[in-house]
C-alpha cells in the first residue's frame, strides 16, 4: 500500500513526503529531476527515518510507469510533476502543454491499465485568472489565464473531471494551492529554484543572504491598502498536510472534489517584506518597479470548504513562513549544491 508522488524531489513534493511518511504512508517517487536533485529525497529520508522508494524517470515514459505499476502496490497518486515557470511557459509554450498535458495523459493511461483510480491533482489558484471575487471559493467562476503554464493547470482540470464524470470508480480531487512558502523546520529541505527566482519570498531569501542586491517591487498602484499586490501565502508544510487529509478523503471514494488550500489571510509585498525583517532582523532593500505582465491585484482564498470536508485548515502564521524560509536560505545559501 503505496502513494505515488510525481515530482516528489520538488518543492512542495518533498514536504508532502516528510508528512506522508510520519503519518504511516509508504512513499514511491517518480521524478525526472529536471527541477529537483535527488539530494532532496536523501534529506526527507534523513528527516522521517524512513525509506523513499525513488524511480528516476519521466511521467511520460510509459515503460518506466510500466515498471513502477508492476513492482509498487500503489494505491493512490499525488501528481506534482510539471514544468512550473510562468515567464518561461510565454517562451516555450510547445514545450509547457507537452511535458504537463502529454505527461498527465500517459500517467493517467498507466494508472487506468493498472486499475489505480485515485489521484490528487496540484492545481493553482491561477485557475480563478482575475477573482470575480476576494476571498475566492471553489464556486469563483474560472477565468482566463494569462500564460500557458495557467492554461496548463485550468485544462487539465478539465480533462481529470471529464474522466472522472466518464467513469465514477475514479476519485479526482483538485487541489488549487495559494502562494506556498516557508520551509521544513529542520532547514534541510526548501525551495530550490534555478537561477534568479521568479517568486517573491525566494527572491526575498536571496537578497537577505547577499545573492542579490534589491528587491524590486512590482507595482505600488494596484487597487490594494499599500498599492501593491496582495497574495494568500501559505506554508509549505501546511500545504503538505492538506495532502495528507486529502489522501484520507480519496480513500472514502469521494468522487470529484476541489479544494482552495490557502490561509484566507492575503498580504501585499511590502507585507511580507516587513514581516520578514520582523521575523529574521535582516534588512531587505527594494525598489518600486514598473508592473510585471498578468499580474492581478489580489487574490486570497476562502478555504472554509478543506476545513469543512477535509478537517484541514492551515496552522502557521506569516512569520513562521518568513522565519522557516530565511533557515532553510541561510542554511543552504546554494540550495542542494552546498
Ligand atoms: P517543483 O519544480 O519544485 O516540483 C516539480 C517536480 O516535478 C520537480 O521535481 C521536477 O523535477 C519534476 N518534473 C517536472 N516534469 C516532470 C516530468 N515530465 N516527469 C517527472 N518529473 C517531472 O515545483 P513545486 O513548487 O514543488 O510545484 C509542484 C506542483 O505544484 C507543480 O505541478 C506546480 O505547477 C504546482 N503548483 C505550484 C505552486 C507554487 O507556487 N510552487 C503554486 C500552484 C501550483
Ligand atoms: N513580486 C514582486 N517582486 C518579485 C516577485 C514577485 O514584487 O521579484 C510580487 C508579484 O508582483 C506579486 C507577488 O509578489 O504581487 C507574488 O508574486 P509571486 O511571483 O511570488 O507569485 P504569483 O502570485 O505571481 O504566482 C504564484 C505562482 C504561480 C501560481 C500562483 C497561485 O508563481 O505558479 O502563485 O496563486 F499559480
Amino acid at each position: 500500500m503505496a502513494i505515488l508522488v510525481t515530482g516528489g524531489a520538488g518543492f512542495i513534493g518533498s514536504h508532502t513526503c516528510v508528512e506522508l511518511l510520519n503519518t504511516g504512508y509508504e512513499v514511491v517517487v517518480l521524478d525526472n529531476l529536471s527541477n529537483a536533485s535527488e539530494e532532496s529525497l536523501q534529506r526527507v529520508e534523513e528527516i522521517t527515518g524512513k525509506k523513499v522508494i525513488f524511480y528516476k524517470g519521466d511521467i511520460r515514459d510509459r515503460e518506466i510507469l510500466n515498471k513502477l505499476f508492476t513492482n509498487e502496490k500503489i494505491t493512490s497518486c499525488i501528481h506534482f510533476a510539471g514544468l512550473k515557470a510562468v515567464g518561461e511557459s510565454v517562451e516555450k509554450p510547445w514545450e509547457y502543454y507537452e511535458n504537463n498535458i502529454s505527461g498527465t495523459l500517459v500517467l493517467l493511461e498507466q494508472m487506468k491499465k493498472f486499475n489505480v483510480k485515485n489521484i490528487i491533482f496540484s492545481s493553482s489558484a491561477t485557475v480563478y485568472g482575475n477573482p470575480q471575487f476576494v476571498p475566492i471559493t471553489e464556486e469563483c467562476p474560472k477565468g482566463t489565464c494569462t500564460n500557458p503554464y495557467g492554461w496548463t493547470k485550468s485544462m487539465l482540470e478539465q480533462i481529470l473531471t471529464d474522466i472522472q464524470y466518464a467513469d465514477p470508480e475514479w476519485n479526482v480531487i483538485l487541489l488549487r494551492y495559494f502562494n506556498p512558502i516557508g520551509a521544513h523546520k529542520s532547514g534541510r529541505i526548501g525551495e530550490n529554484p534555478n537561477g534568479i527566482p521568479n517568486n517573491l519570498m525566494p527572491y526575498i531569501t536571496q537578497v537577505a543572504v547577499g545573492k542579490l542586491k534589491e528587491l524590486g517591487v512590482f507595482g505600488n498602484d494596484y487597487d490594494t491598502p499599500d498599492g501593491t499586490g496582495v497574495r494568500d501565502y501559505i506554508h509549505v508544510v501546511d500545504l503538505a498536510n492538506g495532502h495528507v487529509k486529502a489522501i484520507k478523503k480519496l480513500e472514502e471514494n469521494c468522487g470529484l472534489q476541489i479544494y482552495n488550500l490557502g490561509t484566507g489571510c492575503g498580504y501585499s509585498v511590502l507585507d511580507i517584506v516587513h514581516n520578514f525583517e520582523k521575523a529574521t532582523g535582516v534588512k531587505i532593500p527594494y525598489r518600486i518597479k514598473p508592473r510585471r505582465a498578468g499580474d492581478i491585484a489580489t487574490c486570497y482564498a476562502d478555504a472554509a470548504k478543506a476545513k469543512k470536508e477535509l478537517g484541514w485548515e492551515a496552522e502557521y502564521g506569516i512569520l513562521e513562513m518568513c522565519e522557516d524560509s530565511w533557515r532553510w536560505q541561510k542554511n543552504n545559501p546554494n540550495g542542494y549544491a552546498d
